[in-house]
């Protein structure tokens, strides 16, 4: 069983995770209709894995007893400036999920949840690669600065990209 305090953390979680998807759907989009193809495809797959993590949350509160709750989303922001600009607000996202993540590992503590507890270890981990994926392509998009075929590469690089084992959540 979950305690109410957990479930409520969790379900919090949830719509974070919901709202990451929807918010990297609204980026895939916009690069979508910008021509950057690569950048698109990398966000739509970004977007996949954002539900895959909702998902997992949602099955596990409902496995323990509790209730998944599944949230209202507002709309995201749908028009950006630059890459940049998307990468930029892409990273501190991340860092705010992390931050979530781990207040919700420190409930689960409080609460002597450890079977919660180590359920959310693969959010952790996971965190860890995301934050680092989005700081590598931003560091990289600060290199390519203005140049058209810096940027041309990087859309190109993004196309062939694959994303990590234990992405498939
Ligand atoms: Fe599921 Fe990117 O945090």
């Amino acid at each position: 069983m979950l305690v109410e305090r957990i479930e409520t953390a969790l379900n919090a979680q949830i719509k974070i995770e919901a709202e990451s998807s929807q918010f990297y759907l609204a980026m895939a989009s916009w690069a979508e209709s910008e021509g950057m193809n690569g950048t698109a495809k990398f966000l739509y797959l970004h977007s996949d894995e954002e539900r895959e993590h909702m998902l997992k949350l949602v099955k596990f509160v409902n496995e323990r007893g509790g209730q998944a709750i599944i949230p209202a989303l507002s709309q995201p922001t749908s028009n950006f400036d630059s890459l940049n600009q998307v990468f930029e607000k892409l990273l501190s996202h991340e860092e705010f999920v992390t931050q979530s993540i781990n207040e919700l590992v420190h409930i689960c503590f409080e609460e002597k949840d450890y079977t919660t507890q180590n359920f959310m270890q693969w959010y952790v981990s996971e965190q860890i690669e995301e934050e680092a994926l989005a700081r590598t392509i931003l560091d990289k998009l600060n290199m390519i600065g203005n140049d058209k075929g810096g940027l041309y590469l990087f859309d190109r690089d993004l196309e062939m990209f694959v994303p990590h084992e234990g992405d498939e959540g």
